[in-house]
């Protein structure tokens, strides 16, 4: 644990949350290499799981956690109890019902998990959030919050269409301009610059937002064993070329700068995560 002094203390945490709309896209394959390449390059990491599908990324990981974000909102935990450490500089929090429990809370609760989450600043460098599919007000909430958005997609008409509708919410809702595009399982040299190219296409036409193709990951069985043998690829095959691919892309990333100041601030994260509208709360400290 860094001691820094009173100048420090909102030093800069990375938030970065993983979404894309359509379910199956490999949202949570990307949180868990994201969040182990970091681990691995020395950065201290937390993964928020903010799926409830059956693949969580807790499952990938082969962890299993035992209580719950909800536990924290609910003041039966504190968040540091609820972190469940899946290697050195990685834990897992699980969001389950705590993240579709956000929308409800009062502002005791708001301030609770901004203060909880505020906790966190000495002890994490980057913290990545993995979302559901779908664009529910639960998943807008949770990924208008961070300072990076990552937007998965792959080659099927349905992911492009969702991959755009999310884009464009989150543009129209929360005037999000950037994102980052992660073109994921494509099958041959090019198609990911291609698919990359046809999202690109529509949001230029119609939304006011800045794109970036951070990532083309392609489909690859090392991936797959991987997950069967609940471990991110990077870490079990890191010469394999979704490895690869991955490694670069946490490079990529470890170097992304916060869009604006406040913005790479976990307290940031928290006000946001709780009141997406902007509304500042008033956090004693
Ligand atoms: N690059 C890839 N190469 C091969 N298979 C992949 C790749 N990316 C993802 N997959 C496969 O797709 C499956 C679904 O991925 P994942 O669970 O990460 O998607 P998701 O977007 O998180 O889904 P959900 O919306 O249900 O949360 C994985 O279990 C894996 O089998
Ligand atoms: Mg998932």
């Amino acid at each position: 644990m860094s001691h820094d002094g009173p100048m420090d203390r909102r030093r800069s945490v990375q938030v970065i949350a993983v979404t894309g709309g359509k379910g199956g896209v490999g949202k949570s394959t990307l949180s868990i290499n994201l969040a182990t390449g970091f681990a691995l390059g020395g950065r201290k990491t937390l993964l928020l799981d903010g799926d409830l599908g059956l693949a969580n990324a807790d499952v990938m990981l082969g962890v299993t956690p035992k209580y719950t974000l909800g536990d924290v909102i609910s003041g039966d935990r504190s968040l540091e109890e609820v972190l469940t450490p899946v290697r050195p500089n990685l834990s897992i929090v699980a969001g389950a019902s705590g993240i579709s429990a956000l929308a409800g809370l009062g502002e005791a609760e708001h301030i609770g998990i901004v203060r909880a989450f505020s906790s966190l600043v000495d002890d994490i460098d980057v913290l990545v959030v993995d979302t559901p599919a779908g664009i529910s007000a639960g998943v807008l909430q949770l990924t208008q919050a961070a300072q990076h958005i990552i937007v998965v997609v792959c080659d099927e008409p349905a992911s492009v269409t969702d991959a755009y509708a999310v884009i464009k919410v989150l543009s129209a809702e929360h005037s999000i301009r950037h994102f980052k595009v992660v073109t994921n399982m494509t099958r041959s040299g090019g198609s990911g610059t291609q698919l990359f190219a046809t999202l690109l296409k529509v949001t230029n036409r119609f939304l006011d937002v800045v794109l970036e193709h951070a990532a083309d990951i392609p489909d690859d069985d090392f991936l797959r064993r991987a997950i069967r043998e609940q471990r991110s690829v990077i870490d079990a095959y890191p010469g394999s070329a979704a490895g690869a691919a991955l490694k670069r892309l946490v490079s990529k990333a470890s170097q992304w700068e916060a869009p604006h100041g406040s913005r790479g601030n976990i307290e940031f994260f928290a006000e946001r995560l709780v009141a997406p509208s902007g509304r500042r709360l008033q956090v004693i400290k």
